[in-house]
């Protein structure tokens, strides 16, 4: 396969093209020939426009590239080598809502030929690869496993809004349903990846890797925001412990603050489903879970009480939220949880003013229904920089009390700033 693809008698195809799919199939197309296929047609015009709807690649990042965008799934059978980067969100009872993946299993399935591999990069839970989408790529093709075609699994480790850490520069762990299949893979990669390639032992190995890495995160972060509730209520501030404790060698540094976006805050659950299935009911991972999930309403709380303790009725206090974005020098709004606090603080009656420097205001708006405003005004109860872009460094204690009224509230959840000052009330997770 790799010596076929690498002198472009086969095409790779990546299904997908958001923020995992666009710049792999673009990293691919400088040394492979690819069919990039998206179901959004209007994501796929942009593309062939050379913009990337997610707003993270340049222009340039298309050019000189070997690559044919398409809407079209017939155009997929001119593909041996499938790389599957479609969502794996959780629906409303956050269990793991599968559709997209299966979908596009099934659209693969129906063109796949003899000798062909697919890829699948989705972060699922163990298990998903071979017994959920492998089951639909047999039915569709009529093919058998092995004898007819191959599969893999390689996890995407991007960390969006990252600009050092690219995929080239991460390793990369590859997986193959057979010892062929594995060093297929691996070479196939090895050709992007400066930073070297893991071949996992198997499968659900792979899987497993990639879902527990976030896990260990959000439980990590649950552990600061817990550790963040207890010492405010001992008035004891929360960073100034984390660097004292964090002098030493083996004290892991993580920091308190909302876990939103698509991954960290949605992947143990893939684990967790995955768990009860085979019997048992995650304690740790599920406690980690409810504590960040329920930040957004303590940070809020937090801020009403604040409020009523200097006299001010939050019916009639007014709000500016700074960042809405799921995290720091990112557009990407999708499950922020600073939109939880909005809505929380909405519903103290809160007049809320939401600003965003990276944010567009018709996907808020369209996404939340909530409107991003013009011009910042300078009679706010509180500040709240819910979200560290960096262009927020620049705010001093000057800035922030020109745009409050009497007796100023600063909620700074990220610890961005650090003031001392008796006529500013500052706070920090
Ligand atoms: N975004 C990240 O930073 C990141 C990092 C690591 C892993 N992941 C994982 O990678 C996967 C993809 O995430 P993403 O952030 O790129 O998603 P995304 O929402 O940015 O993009 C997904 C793309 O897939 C398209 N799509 C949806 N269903 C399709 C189908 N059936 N066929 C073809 N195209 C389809 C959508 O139109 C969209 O363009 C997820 O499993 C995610 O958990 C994401």
């Amino acid at each position: 396969m790799y010596q076929e693809l690498i002198v472009r008698e086969k095409k790779i195809s990546v299904i997908g093209l958001g923020y995992v799919g666009l710049p792999l199939a673009l990293e691919f197309a400088k040394k492979f020939s690819v069919i990039g296929f998206d179901i959004n047609e209007s994501r796929v015009q942009m593309m062939k426009q050379k913009e990337d709807p997610s707003k993270e690649l340049p222009s340039e990042a298309f050019e000189n590239k070997d690559i044919h965008f398409t809407s079209n799934p017939e155009d997929l059978r001119d593909a041996h080598f499938h790389i599957i980067a479609v969502p794996t969100p959780v629906n409303e009872s956050k269990v793991p809502d599968l559709t997209p993946i299966l979908s596009a299993s099934s659209a693969i399935g129906k063109i796949l030929k003899k000798g062909d591999y697919v890829i699948f990069e989705s972060t699922v839970y163990p298990g998903c690869t071979e017994e959920d989408c492998l089951p639909l790529l047999e039915k569709e093709s009529g093919l058998t496993l092995g004898k007819d075609f191959k599969i893999g699994y390689s996890p995407e480790r991007i960390n969006p809004g990252d600009k050092k850490r690219t995929i080239a520069t991460i390793l990369k762990i590859v997986s193959g349903s057979d010892d062929d299949a594995l060093e297929q893979i691996a070479k196939v990669y090895s050709e992007i990846i400066v930073a070297g390639i893991h071949k996992a032992s198997t499968i659900k190995v792979a899987e497993a890797a990639k879902v527990i890495e976030n896990t260990q995160r959000d439980l990590n972060i649950s552990l600061m925001n817990e550790l963040a509730i207890i010492f405010d209520r001992m008035g004891i501030d929360t960073k100034a412990v984390l660097e004292a404790a964090g002098t030493k060698w083996n004290f892991l540094k993580f920091s308190p603050g909302l876990v939103g976006g698509h991954c960290i805050g949605v992947d143990p659950y893939y684990l967790v489903h995955k768990s009860k299935q085979v019997g048992y009911d995650p304690q740790v991972i599920l406690s980690g879970r409810r504590v960040n999930d329920g930040m957004p309403a303590y940070v809020a709380k937090r801020l009403v009480k604040m409020l009523i303790g200097k006299g001010k009725s939050p019916y009639e206090s007014k709000v500016l939220i700074m960042g809405v974005t799921f995290k720091e020098n990112v557009s990407d709004i999708r499950n922020s949880k600073v939109i939880d606090m909005i809505r929380e603080l909405m519903q103290y009656s809160i007049n809320v003013h939401i600003t965003d420097i990276h944010a567009s205001p018709n996907e808020v708006a369209h996404e939340y229904k909530l409107t991003l405003i013009d011009n910042i005004s300078d009679d706010y109860d509180a500040v709240v920089v819910a979200v560290g872009h960096d262009e927020y460094l620049k705010y001093d204690l000057k800035y922030f009390k020109s745009i409050m009224k009497d007796q100023p509230i600063l909620f700074d959840i990220k610890g961005m700033y650090h003031f001392e000052e008796n006529d500013l009330e500052y706070w920090r997770l």
